[in-house]
């Protein structure tokens, strides 16, 4: 086998063809500064732009409640719907809280602003839900700016959003949604009510390196960075006009395509479940979307049984992509309650869109070959 097989797309996916198209024409011809109005050329690119920021706001059903400002990625978006949100709100807030199992990012910006403000890490029960004993508690004491991680990165779990919304609202309270992992993973939902949403088009088979936080229209965020006025006054710096147009394409690709394939995905994730839990595995939580799938496995399989059978030709993860390089123990699990010998026999495998065919029959037959 010389190609791998690819079971990573919670980690990154590949680039679509219809971004690669629009990548490459707009570094042929899309180069102009977008700022510089004052030649076609520039006005050209300031077209192109506002067209692909519309494009995005309509596709995701946002044009009317949000306003957009394009990133490099989820990270930065993270940061500046925490920081920035922070510093225009720091008068009415009483605190930040993101859930026990958010990805690090949200995390470490929480550990981050600890100094400046109350942080709180919202507990999930064992199916990776937000415990909502606890939530409601925590937003009797005022209002606060809450994280929720849409679809988590290592296990799937869809939190129930609307009602996590209402209920922060209700408080008084702003929501930051990390939307990364659900994105041409599970159908749209009305989020029209979010009030900060952070996205990244390298999970949803665009280019790396470019994202956006989408921002209710009746809110604001303080700039984190400082520089001319691009995007707002929120985020300065030159538009980087070729990855811009690319999310775009891959947006407009990848729903299109996951809703033609979700049929199919949903027959694949139950063929992995069933041949999974019939060999004594158990799937790590409750309410997940169909394409990450995170799966205990019985004691024979040992994380070096895995490695040594099959781990470099077949792409999967142990943990998220971050966490395979960490020695630490998956805060994701451990804040479900497994215990680190559960979390080191876990892993992760993550379909996608247009895999070839066969792909997830060959997975099983290599578990199959060591089990
Ligand atoms: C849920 C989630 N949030 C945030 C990020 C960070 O995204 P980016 O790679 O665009 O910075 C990731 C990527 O791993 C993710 O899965």
């Amino acid at each position: 086998m010389t190609e791998p097989l690819y079971f990573d797309f919670a980690a990154t996916t590949p680039l679509c063809s219809a971004a690669r198209d629009a990548m490459i024409n707009a570094l042929d011809h899309d180069y102009a500064n977008y700022n510089s109005i004052n030649h076609a050329l520039g006005r050209d690119v300031h077209l192109h732009i506002e067209d692909a920021r519309n494009h995005i706001l309509e596709s995701l059903r946002l044009a009317h409640s949000h306003y957009l400002v394009f990133t490099s990625g989820a990270t930065e978006s993270i940061n500046l719907a925490n920081q920035g949100g922070f510093r225009a709100y720091q008068r009415s807030l009483k605190g930040i809280a993101a859930l026990a199992t958010d990805h690090k990012v949200s995390l470490e910006v929480l550990n981050a602003l600890s100094s400046s403000i109350a942080t709180t890490l919202l507990p999930v029960d064992s199916g990776g839900l937000i415990d909502d004993t606890y939530f409601k508690n925590f937003l009797k004491g005022g209002p606060s700016l809450v994280n929720i991680c849409a679809v988590n990165n290592e296990t799937g779990v869809i939190q129930p959003i609307h009602e996590l919304t209402q209920l922060v609202h209700q408080s008084g309270g702003i929501v930051h949604l990390d939307a990364s992992q659900m994105i041409g993973k599970m159908p749209l939902i009305d989020l029209s009510e979010i009030d900060f949403m952070s996205i990244s088009a390298h999970k949803f088979y665009g280019p790396k390196g470019i994202g956006a936080l989408l921002i209710k229209k009746n809110r604001r965020i303080e700039p984190i960075f400082y520089g001319s006025r691009q995007e707002y006054g929120i985020r300065p710096g030159t538009p980087a006009n070729h990855q811009i147009l690319g999310m775009q394409a891959a947006l407009s690709d990848t729903l299109k395509t996951y809703m033609a394939q979700k049929d199919q995905l949903e027959l694949e994730y139950h063929v992995i479940k069933n041949y999974f839990e019939s060999k004594g595995a158990v799937i790590n939580g409750k309410n997940t979307c169909h394409l990450t799938i995170n799966i205990k496995l019985p004691h024979r399989f040992s994380r070096k049984l895995i490695e040594e059978g099959f781990a470099s030709y077949v792409a999967f993860s142990f943990g998220s992509a971050c966490q395979t390089t960490n020695l630490a123990p998956s805060h994701v699990l451990s804040a479900m309650g497994l215990g680190p010998d559960e979390i080191s026999r876990s892993i992760r495998i993550s379909l996608g869109l247009n895999m070839p065919k066969d792909s997830v029959a060959s997975l099983l037959s290599c578990f199959e070959s060591i089990s």
